[in-house]
């Protein structure tokens, strides 16, 4: 598998909010994640890519330990993270955007076309400041960031939260495109996950920094499921 977590504890400062997290994100395929506010799941997004520090246990990528491992060199060793603040240099224009973001990684220059290319509508407001973007522009944005990096491994943290079903219907294509050609995808699934879980493999139910529920992402689908899934948890 591409992405092994066994264990993790993670946190801010002293306060401990994971407390031992097992996930295995396969290649070519999406891995979801889901559970209540303030279950934990960003709180695991940020630690995978290294941006809090591992309390205990293992995050192993392609069989390598990333713990203790900067956020820049775990993007250098193909894991790109799409925060859920949809970060952009609002200051700049999307190109100038992507050229920044290309700064740091050798022959990231020559993705920003194919970048480009693959979001038409980017494309289209290159020359625009990113200020000047939609909410669903802004968060294409800021996933063509992370793909200039090269990443094999995507880690989307609710991406598609409060966009209009627009944005949705191209998010989802534009990241099953990707599962297509290989790369493996962590999905923080928001409040209207069906569209998600209907293309995800493995489902990770967290709650209060645990691990809740595994299961198969389309089983949640059937009636009354999901609900029950997490409703199940705090009990
Ligand atoms: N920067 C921070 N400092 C301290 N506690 C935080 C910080 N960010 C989040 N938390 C706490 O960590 C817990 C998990 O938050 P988070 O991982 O964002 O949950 P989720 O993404 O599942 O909604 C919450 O109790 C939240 O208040
Ligand atoms: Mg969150």
């Amino acid at each position: 598998m591409q992405l092994e977590v066994k264990g993790l504890k993670s946190g801010y400062g002293k306060v401990q909010i994971l407390h031992g997290i097992d996930l295995i994100a396969p290649a070519g395929e999406i891995t979801a994640v889901l559970g209540p506010n303030g279950a934990g799941k960003s709180t695991l997004m940020k630690t995978i890519a290294g941006h809090l520090p591992v309390m205990a246990g293992e995050i192993r990528y392609r069989g390598n330990s990333l713990v203790g491992h900067t956020a820049l060199s775990i993007c250098k060793e193909g894991i790109a993270y799409v925060p859920q603040e949809r970060n952009v240099f609002s200051e700049l224009t999307v190109r100038d955007n992507l050229s920044a973001s290309a700064l740091a990684f050798e022959g990231a220059g020559e993705r920003i076309d194919e970048v480009l290319r693959r979001f038409p509508i980017l494309a289209e407001r290159s020359n625009q400041l990113a200020s000047t973007l939609s909410g669903g522009e802004r968060q294409t944005l800021s996933i063509a960031l992370a793909l200039v990096a090269g990443p094999d491994l995507l880690i989307l943290d609710e991406p598609t939260a409060g966009l209009a079903p627009i944005f949705v219907d191209r998010i989802v294509s534009w990241v099953r495109e990707l599962v297509q050609d290989g790369m493996g995808v962590i999905w923080v699934v928001e409040q209207n996950p069906e569209k998600i879980l209907a293309i995800s493999g493995t489902a990770y139910v967290i709650d209060a920094g645990r691990n809740s529920d595994t299961v198969a992402a389309r089983s949640l689908l059937e009636p009354g499921r999901l609900e029950e899934v997490l409703l199940q948890v705090h009990n």
